[in-house]
This record gives C-alpha cells, sequence and structure tokens, in this order.
C-alpha cells in the first residue's frame, strides 16, 4: 500500500471516530496535520467534502489558528510512528538518533529546511515495527542505521536551491 493510501486510510479512521461531525472539525484538523505533516489545499478540500462542510470554512478556521502548517515543512520529511508495536519494538532511540545525526528536534526541521522530523500513531504496519516513513516509502523492521543511511540517500539526491 502507498503512503498516501496508508494516511488517507488513518484519516478516514479519525473522521470516522469523529461521526463526520463538523463540531470535529477542529480536531480533525489536528489529526490530519500530525498524519500528513502540514495541511495542503488538496486535504482541506477532502476533509470539507467529508464533513460537508464548504471548503471556504475549512480554509478559513485553518489559516486562523498560527498552528496548523499549510506549507509542507521540510523539503523530506521522516515520519516516526510511536503507536504502541513500534514503541515497544524501539522507535524512540531510531528518533533520538535522527535528532543527533541530522541536528534537529522531533517536531522541527533542520537549519537548512531539507529534513523535518514529524510523528504519527499506527500506521497499520505494526507487523513490520518499528515504522518509519521517509516522504512516500515506508521503512518497516527500522533500525536507526537503516533509517539514517536512507535520509542521507534522499538528502544527498537533493539539490542545493539556495545556490
Ligand atoms: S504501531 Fe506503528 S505501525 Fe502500528
Amino acid at each position: 500500500m502507498a503512503t498516501n493510501d496508508i494516511r488517507r486510510t488513518q484519516l478516514e479512521r479519525v473522521l470516522k471516530k469523529h461521526n463526520y461531525q463538523e463540531s470535529a472539525l477542529l480536531e480533525i484538523l489536528h489529526s490530519a496535520q500530525e498524519i500528513y505533516g502540514y495541511l495542503d489545499r488538496n486535504l482541506l478540500m477532502d476533509i470539507a467534502g467529508s464533513l460537508n462542510l464548504p471548503p471556504s470554512h475549512v480554509y478559513g478556521v485553518t489559516t486562523f489558528y498560527s498552528f496548523f502548517k499549510m506549507k509542507k515543512p521540510g523539503q523530506h520529511i521522516v515520519t516516526a510512528c510511536l503507536g504502541t508495536a513500534c514503541y515497544v519494538k524501539g522507535v524512540e532511540q531510531i528518533v533520538a538518533a535522527i535528532e543527533k545525526e541530522f541536528n534537529l528536534k522531533r517536531g522541527g526541521s533542520t537549519a537548512d529546511g531539507k529534513l523535518s522530523l514529524l510523528f504519527t500513531r499506527c500506521i497499520g504496519a505494526c507487523a513490520m515495527a518499528p515504522a518509519v516513513v521517509l516522504d512516500d516509502q515506508v521503512i518497516g523492521k527500522a533500525t536507526k542505521e537503516i533509517v539514517i543511511e536512507k535520509i542521507k540517500n534522499v538528502l544527498e539526491g537533493t539539490k542545493d536551491e539556495s545556490v
């Protein structure tokens, strides 16, 4: 399953949990940001459609609160699953290793904006715990060595836009 499908499935679970109630919009937006890392136009349209709300209303709420990010935070996003299975299998050690190696804090981005470290709850890949998602790639049975190497590879493939 592609990462976007996994994320959409997670979002659907959140929508269902809130019974598709428009009164839960803020909580749903929070969860959506946790799942996707940011709220872009397509995602807001999707949420508006699911809750049967005018897109302008959803957009208005999102722009009103500064804690909602509407732009992709870093050029690359690594998302660690903090669900129970992944936690038990040591995802915290992987997160700590990423922070140290790339000098960034959880929830934040590197100074050059090339990498962001975000979190999510169970992505439905518990059999492959610990799971980490790098952009659109799910890394199952992840180790800190594998994850760091893969991050380095994608960062090397990133052109320096400041040049
Ligand atoms: S707890 Fe991480 S994939 Fe289920």
